[in-house]
């Protein structure tokens, strides 16, 4: 088997794609600050990514034919109020592991985010210029100019709103939605703000096919094939589980005083993504049944 390196493997998507990558690649991971319990999902290695000889050291000994590099902060008013903490991770950390990636001719799949579009569309295709509206967009699209100068052997991928278990905590919003609306809490969601969501393990599929398909160069984005607000989407979660849609509160996002600026609907199109890749899109119905499975075993 070959050898693949995922950074941010103690996060939402790096600790799934670990559990899927086993099958196929001799997989390592990597974290900072949440140590990954052994589960037999690769080897994992303490990294600061802002740190360039960290990274050339590790990348440098174990010489992967692939990195994906999912790494960042990623709460969006934390790097608003910590710009200098989110270049140093997201744009210098993308720099230090693009280098050294480069470095060990490795391919590298660089995870982008639909937070790099203004919001004022909606529907966005590869075509179409980022422009992004936030902090933590800026960081991610920097990141992108950076991977797209450095890298000779590259994939952008852009995921949307990603949505399902994550490995090690709770992650992932729709983990704490399921559990508000269990215990008949109230959940309030955004009929304002639109995003495509994508089920995570239908991303990792997609994203372990980018991985090992050297001939895919570029940027694919990587959303599901739905535009649903985050209210409608949570009416979905309830139907599926069974819980009392009452409990879901519609409200504006204009309500909520958040820092960093939003995006108002950054939802993509798929369209080239469905056309090369093998793995297909799933529904969120699809996404959500398996959720709902994997609850039960
Ligand atoms: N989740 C989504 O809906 C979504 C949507 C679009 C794009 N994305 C992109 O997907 C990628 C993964 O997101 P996620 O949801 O899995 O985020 P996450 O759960 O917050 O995980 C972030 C990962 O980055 C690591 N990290 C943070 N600072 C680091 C540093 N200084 N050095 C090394 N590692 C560091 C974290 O490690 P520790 O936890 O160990 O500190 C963690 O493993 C990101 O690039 C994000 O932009 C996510």
């Amino acid at each position: 088997m070959e050898r693949l390196l995922i950074t941010g493997g103690s996060g939402f998507l790096g600790g799934n794609l670990a559990s899927l990558a086993t099958y196929c690649w001799e997989t390592y991971t990597t974290y900072h600050s949440s140590p990954i319990p052994e589960r037999g999902f690769g080897t994992a290695f303490y990294v600061d990514i802002g740190k360039e000889d960290e990274v050339r050291r590790l990348i440098g000994k174990l010489s992967p034919k692939v990195v994906i590099h999912a790494a960042a902060i990623t709460h969006l008013d934390f790097c608003a109020q910590h710009q200098w903490v989110a270049r140093e991770v997201n744009v210098r950390g993308t720099e230090n592991v693009a280098l050294a990636a480069e470095q060990v001719k490795a391919r590298l799949i660089y995870v982008s985010t639909d937070s790099v579009f203004k919001g004022d569309e909606g529907l966005y295709s590869e075509d179409d210029l980022p422009e992004p509206l936030g902090y933590y967009g800026q960081t991610k699209l920097e990141g992108e100019r950076i991977v797209s100068s450095l890298s000779s052997n590259y994939c952008i991928a852009r995921a949307s709103l990603l949505y399902g278990w994550s490995l090690n905590s709770s992650r992932c919003f729709t983990e704490t939605m399921i559990n508000d609306l269990r215990n008949k809490r109230e959940v309030k969601l955004f009929v304002d703000e639109y995003r495509t969501p994508m089920y995570v393990k239908n991303l990792c599929e997609m994203f372990l096919e980018l991985a090992a398909r050297d001939e895919l160069q570029g940027i694919f984005h990587i959303g599901g094939s739905q535009r649903l607000s985050r209210f409608e989407f949570g009416l979905r979660i309830a139907q599926e589980f069974g819980f009392n849609e009452k409990y879901i509160n519609p409200v504006s996002v204009k309500t909520f005083p958040f820092v960093d600026k939003r995006p108002r609907d950054c939802s993509m199109r798929n369209e080239k993504a469905a056309s090369i890749l093998k793995a297909k899109f799933w529904s969120i119905e699809q996404g959500l049944k398996d959720m709902k499975q994997c609850l039960m075993t």
